[in-house]
């Protein structure tokens, strides 16, 4: 592309730059580390036949739900989802989420996963629409293979020449840096501009590391440590990498994970990434600060040239809306349209509610509406609903609530005795599960500093908790009591 041709000598390539667009993976696509609500769980835990092993990948019970969902992950990967989004209902704390997150780590992180929540189209300054619209094209991702000219190897040496600064008097500036290159076929010195050397110190190249360089943009990637330099640990973070085969200056076929959504804010916002823009320069006329309907027009005609022309592949990923219900009519009707679209992802919602108003009809007093509004299942109106896949979660039983409160206490690090989990396991299934997983860190802060020395949470220190703090229904009791006692008076 000659765009990057003429940018190359007055622009620095962009951090982590090696391929045709350079950017941070998408928020939804990173994987929380610390221990948080959902980190047990590591997949759907499925065997090879499909059946939902009892325990596995941090996931007890629920055997249906997760065979359902192994099932519409196989026709994902398989890249024939019908267009039909998949519904999950159930009660509070029964896993929903824990399986849409399950669906996304099964698909690896090469597929776009974006989760929302309902409540989250309401904002002040963006409409509800507009929401929906940008999550709808970070679930869809584009898979840019290029064939580029790059200069690849092993780095054998690695000398900025400094020279003396003349715009000031002290300090001194990098002239140039001279960059030895090795592959099975040869090796190769080239001299280099600053910028090139402003980007290998931001991938951090050092001596033995494997990298290329492209070389119409000057920009570095990082491949990993030449494995000439393997050392015999039997655990270590550095990724090894053969030495590169063929010459050095050779054509290099590239391959470049974006979703729309990246396109979009980088097309909306030329400033913020140059690779973006050798790709889609054509359309950035000025410098947009928003991302327009008109744009996302623009971009999509390019996406589609790319397609025709074979450079690119649209991967659909998931797009995940939870707590559906709290959508609005304009939302459905938004959704109702955008899933018709060729440019889908696939679509998973999940709603606790049963019967309930439509958010958004309740004044409407139009097609035999009360001013109560529409009620309708799950909160979805009827035609969205007719077009979900439904799957339902269960309540669990005792014996699961244990398991999983067990499980979550290893990985909290918490020592429990066998009749607290018992007593804990006994009131889950009385409330919710939810409920009883977040008693376990209070339970454990009370045991610490109460001192004791044993064996860990004992049943006062669960029972001094319950004192503490209310589950929903208890709460709910309260209230009504005191109601009726005002209504007595
Ligand atoms: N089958 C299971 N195995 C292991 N952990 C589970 C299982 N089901 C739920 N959990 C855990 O229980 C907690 C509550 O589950 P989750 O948040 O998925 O419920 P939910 O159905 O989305 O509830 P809500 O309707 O209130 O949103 C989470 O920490 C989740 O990881
Ligand atoms: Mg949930």
């Amino acid at each position: 592309m000659s765009a990057i041709a003429s940018s190359s000598s007055t622009s620095a390539p962009q951090p982590n730059s090696g391929g045709i667009i350079t950017q941070p993976p998408p928020p939804s696509t990173l994987r929380e580390s610390r221990i948080a609500t959902h980190s047990h769980i590591k997949g759907l835990g499925l065997a090879d036949d499909g059946t939902a092993m009892d325990f596995s990948q941090g996931f007890i019970g629920q055997t249906l739900a997760r065979e359902a969902l192994g099932l519409h992950l196989s026709l994902l990967k398989m890249g024939r989802h019908s267009g039909r989004p998949l519904l999950l209902v159930g009660p509070p704390g029964t896993g929903k989420t824990a399986l849409a997150l399950a669906l996304s780590q099964e698909l690896g992180s090469k597929v776009p996963f974006c989760a929302m929540v309902g409540s989250e189209v309401y904002s002040g300054e963006v409409k509800k629409t507009e929401v929906l619209g940008s999550c709808f094209r970070r679930a869809i991702g584009l898979r840019i293979k290029e064939t580029k000219e790059v200069y690849e190897g092993e780095v054998t040496e690695l000398t900025p020449s400094e020279a003396e600064n003349p715009l000031s008097g002290y300090g001194k500036t990098i002239s140039h840096v001279i960059v030895g290159l090795k592959t099975v076929k040869g090796t190769k010195q080239l001299r280099l501009d600053p910028s090139v050397y402003e980007a290998i110190q931001k991938e951090r190249v050092v001596i033995g590391d494997v990298i290329y360089i492209e070389a119409n943009t000057g920009a570095v990637k990082r491949v990993g440590r030449s494995d000439a330099y393997a050392s015999e640990y039997d655990l270590e973070a550095e990724e090894y990498v053969p030495l590169p085969k063929g010459d050095v200056h050779k054509r290099k076929e590239l391959v470049q994970d974006v979703t729309l959504n990246d396109l979009d804010m980088a097309n909306a916002k030329p400033q913020g990434g140059q690779d973006i823009m050798s790709v889609m320069g054509q359309l950035v006329k000025g410098g947009r600060t928003e991302v327009t309907d008109k744009l996302r027009k623009e971009i999509n005609k390019v996406v589609d040239k790319y397609i025709e022309q074979g450079v690119a592949e649209l991967v659909p990923g998931v797009l995940f809306i939870d707590e559906v219900h709290m959508l609005d009519m304009e939302c459905f009707t938004y959704l109702n349209r955008a899933l018709e679209s060729p440019m889908s992802p696939y679509v998973v919602l999940a709603s606790n509610r049963g019967i309930c108003t439509i958010r958004g009809t309740e004044y409407d007093g139009i097609l035999g509406s009360s001013s109560e509004g529409i009620r309708s299942p799950h909160g979805i109106p009827i035609d969205l609903l007719d077009r979900c896949m439904i799957v339902k979660t269960s309540l669990y039983r005792k014996e699961e609530i244990k398991r999983i409160l067990e499980m979550r206490c290893k990985i909290e690090g918490i020592q429990i005795t066998g009749e607290a989990l018992d007593r804990l396991a006994e009131q889950g299934e009385k409330t919710s599960l939810r409920f009883v997983l977040q008693l376990l860190t209070p339970s454990n802060i009370l045991n610490k500093t109460k001192g004791a020395v044993g064996a860990g949470v004992s049943v006062e220190d669960v029972l001094e908790l319950n004192e503490l703090f209310l589950d929903a229904k208890r709460s709910t009791g309260i209230l009504k009591d005191l109601e009726d006692l005002e209504n007595k008076y």
